[in-house]
């Protein structure tokens, strides 16, 4: 190593940054790397972590010398308590061999059959939001767009085979990230196995999860339809030498498509909405391109492709608010990034909403231009150019093509019916929770165009 500390915000006594970045974790961010440059050493209490913001090194860390930076770190251990063995948290051969075996389930041919489903369950969400608009009645947009994308994972995943205990696990979801957030947060957590009223509540929403799951699967062991849903392809998967997934990786996986593809997508729509209600050009822009693209009937698959700015302005929403907002790698060996020593066994924190802001890299990068991803521009997606809203490398999220076709089929359904409105007609602020969304309820009122 070379011998060469990376520059560092002023610090407390023992607990160095960890209150400043417990207090506004986004701003603290974006300042230390705005003050200190492309590497910058913290400390949270005892540990010892870089955030690395520039984009160079960025792809360093998650591609180039990916097996260098490797997941197993606070995070991913919180995670596997509800996930098990599941792709968001394993690595090494583990992770492998369940890459290699769900990569084919999310391959476009097999997006393009669960786009029905996508596209059918908005159309329901329409007639609602109809009645909505029709008697003025006021919404929560985060949680309208919670419980979308909740039913689109859930029957993408198991067709529509939920029903009603589709609710069960979409009242248990809450419970689990609030554990996963408030471990996140403190710098030790109780064993999960001690029965404070949190952890016994975290313990009854597993059961609860793993039971439906658990249903479900004995239901369809006895079945012998063909199905296009997530599920039948992960029973069907097999490795090279033929084996197939145990029930328990079934579960892990079924688990972390529900967690990893819920509050993600809903969120990101979420933005985009308001984005868009704050911005009359971009909003008349998109309605225009719809109304030329669909001529008042339904939307269609085949629609899609000619959505150019929709497109754009997704692109834009997932910089500016960038719903996975930190990723965190464990060093395994002593390396140096942008001539700074990281040692190893020390974290480095990656995080593409301080990125996808930076002012070298992104002219006016606080303001929504989707003009950014149009023409030429709309091949500026990788993590060296600074734009990695779903990571890079080997880790790169596995529901990318799901969850940007779903977030088209979504938005291009509502706008070419309704206009959305903001109760407080501007911006809500962000919060960093395990995802990034609006730090409370985003009161709408929906009109039809
Ligand atoms: C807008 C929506 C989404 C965003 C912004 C997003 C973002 C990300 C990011 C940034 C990562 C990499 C994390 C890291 O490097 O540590 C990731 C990984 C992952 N995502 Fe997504 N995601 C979204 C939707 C989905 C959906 C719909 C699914 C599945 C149905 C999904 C499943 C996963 C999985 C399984 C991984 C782990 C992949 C691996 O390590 O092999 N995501 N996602």
């Amino acid at each position: 190593m070379s011998n060469s500390r990376a520059p560092s915000p002023a610090a407390l006594p023992v607990l160095g940054h960890a209150l400043a970045f417990k207090r506004d974790p986004l701003g603290f961010l974006q300042k230390t790397a705005r003050d200190q440059g492309p590497v910058a050493r913290l400390r949270l209490g005892p540990l010892l972590y870089h955030l690395v913001s520039d984009p160079a090194l960025v792809a360093t860390v998650l591609q180039d010398r990916a097996d260098r930076y490797v997941r197993d770190t606070r995070s991913s251990r919180n995670i596997r308590l509800v996930t098990g063995e599941g792709l968001l948290c394993c690595e090494g051969d583990t992770w492998r061999r369940h890459r290699r075996l769900a990569q084919p389930i999310f391959h476009h041919r097999r997006i393009m059959a669960l786009a029905e489903i996508m596209l059918r369950t908005c159309e329901e969400s329409a007639s609602r939001y109809a009645s909505a608009a029709d008697s003025s009645q006021p919404l929560d947009l985060a949680s309208e767009m919670s419980r979308l994308t909740f039913t689109i994972v859930g029957r993408c995943l198991f067709g529509s085979e939920l029903g009603p205990r589709a609710t069960d696990v979409e009242q248990a979801f809450p419970v689990l990230l609030e554990e996963l957030f408030n471990r996140a947060q403190s710098a030790v957590s109780l064993p999960i196995w001690l029965p404070t009223p949190a952890h016994r509540r975290f313990q009854r929403a597993i059961a609860t999860v793993d039971d439906v799951v658990r249903t479900v699967l004995d239901e369809r062991r006895g079945a012998t339809a063909d199905r296009p849903d997530l599920l039948s392809l992960l029973l069907e998967a097999r490795d090279e030498d033929g084996s197939r997934l145990s029930e328990q990786e079934v579960r892990d996986h079924i688990v972390t498509f529900l967690l990893a593809g819920h509050e993600t997508t809903a969120s990101a729509l979420t933005w985009t909405l308001c984005l868009l209600a704050t911005h009359a050009d971009t909003l008349h822009a998109v309605e225009a391109e719809l109304d030329a693209t669909l001529h008042g009937q339904p939307l269609t698959l085949d629609a899609l492709p000619k959505l150019t700015h929709l497109d754009a302005v997704l692109r834009e929403s997932l910089r500016l608010y960038p719903t996975i907002w930190i990723a965190e790698r464990r060093v395994t060996q002593d390396d140096t990034l942008g001539g700074f020593d990281i040692p190893a066994g020390s974290t480095v924190v990656i995080s593409p909403y301080v990125t996808q802001r930076l002012a070298s890299h992104w002219l006016d990068p606080d303001a929504f231009r989707p003009d950014r991803f149009l023409g030429d521009r709309a091949t500026r997606t990788l993590a060296k150019d600074g734009y990695f809203p779903f990571g890079a490398g080997p880790h790169q999220c596995i529901g990318q093509h799901f969850a940007m076709m779903e977030a088209k089929i979504a938005l291009a359904s509502l706008l070419s019916r309704f206009r959305v409105h903001l109760a407080d007609e501007k911006l809500p602020p962000a919060w960093a929770g395990i995802t990034l969304r609006p730090q409370s309820t985003v009161p709408i009122r929906l009109t039809r165009r």
